[in-house]
């Protein structure tokens, strides 16, 4: 793993058994996460996109060891630069090591015990790690609730007194209190009214700067990641369709899902927008696969050898991988000069 590299995920696979009957027995599997690798330097952000059901959570959830993956590795590279593969750790020798890696959840409404004071909830971290005195603890949260633009005195309320937008800055106060390396977002900004959603995501790329903070961020807007990551994930039902820079991806696209999911992005001129629902059909069910891509039934460029073999992650360009059998023929989206 090279130096720089804070998490390496190297065919990670999640599969959830499908039960039926009294005796639940194993009638299928679920595969969620089906061959997903890919790496984060320190300090950059990594983006997680595709449609409801691609995989984006259940990988999150891999990476911080929240589930058990079926297979593959989670290279992370601890705060005293050694690297483990969280996949094969037990629980106990986990333990020392979450206060590196934190979550930020997608809904700030439930993600906040209502019963639990601001300063509960943000100093979580530091008890369970037996990190400082009660006072030095409320100096944290105080020094912490600054950081994410909310005032010190807010520690002795309950979640109820706060909008959306200042319930998820606590929710990344409580993220950062131990001074983790990995922040793992899962849809921070969704359920957050649009006008919103900048001032937090501006909040997290400054305290990325700041605090130097590596982020595995996953969202089903490309337009958010579009802003804010140094490369992109597209998944498509369990597995990766195309990884790339978002200029690049945005301008280029060699995955005709990648192409459609930018196709189907609400454009800013109300004369020129698209009706058209792009892309077209069904999702695919990972209980159930297609054969070969599993993009096929819905691509509108399959051939015979799309039904019959299922592509293999293809570096195309330096930073630059496609799981597509015609990603070095087609050309999918018009290019402009210059
Ligand atoms: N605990 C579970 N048991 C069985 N199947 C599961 C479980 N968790 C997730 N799945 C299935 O795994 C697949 C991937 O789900 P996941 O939640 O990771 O998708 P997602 O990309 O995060 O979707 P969304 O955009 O809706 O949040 C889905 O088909 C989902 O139904
Ligand atoms: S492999 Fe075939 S079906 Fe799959 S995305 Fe490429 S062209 Fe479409
Ligand atoms: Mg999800």
């Amino acid at each position: 793993m090279q130096e720089n590299v804070v998490l390496q995920v190297n065919n990670l696979k999640k599969y959830f058994p499908v039960e039926s009957g009294f005796l639940k027995r194993q009638v299928g599997e679920v595969r969620a996460v089906d061959d997903v690798s890919f790496a984060i330097a320190q300090g950059e952000t990594v983006s997680l996109v595709g449609e409801s059901g691609c995989g984006k959570t259940t990988t999150s959830r891999c990476v911080i060891r929240a589930i058990q993956p079926t297979g593959g590795e989670i290279l992370y590279r601890t705060e005293a630069g050694k690297v483990v593969d969280l996949a094969k750790l037990s629980m106990n020798e986990i333990r020392p090591l979450r206060r590196g890696f934190q979550m930020v959840f997608q809904d700030p409404f439930s993600s906040l015990n209502p019963r639990m004071t601001i300063f509960d909830i943000v100093s979580e971290p530091l008890r369970v790690n037996n990190i400082g005195s009660r006072a030095e603890r409320e100096d944290r949260v105080a020094e912490l609730l600054k950081l994410v633009g909310l005032r010190g005195e807010y520690m002795q309320r309950f979640p109820h007194a706060f909008s959306g937008g200042q319930r998820q800055r606590i929710g990344i106060a409580r993220a950062l209190a131990a001074s983790p390396r990995l922040i793992v977002a899962d849809e921070p900004v969704s359920a957050l009214d649009v006008s919103v959603q900048a001032q937090v995501l501006n909040l997290m790329m400054d305290l990325q700067d700041e605090l130097g903070l590596t982020y595995l961020f996953v969202s089903h807007d490309l337009s958010v990641v579009n802003q804010i990551s140094n490369r992109v994930i597209v998944m498509y039902v369990g597995r990766v369709a195309e990884i790339g820079p978002p200029q690049a991806l945005f301008k280029d696209p060699k995955h005709p899902y990648t192409a459609a999911l930018i196709t189907s992005l609400p454009k800013p001129d109300p004369f020129n927008r698209s009706d058209r629902q792009i892309p077209e059909g069904e999702v695919a069910n990972p209980a159930n696969p297609p054969s070969g891509c599993y993009f096929h039934p819905r691509c509108p460029f399959a051939i015979d050898r799309c039904r019959q073999e299922t592509p293999a992650l293809e570096e195309i360009a330096p930073g630059r991988a496609v799981s597509c059998h015609r990603a070095r023929e087609l050309q999918l989206f018009e290019q402009v000069e210059g």
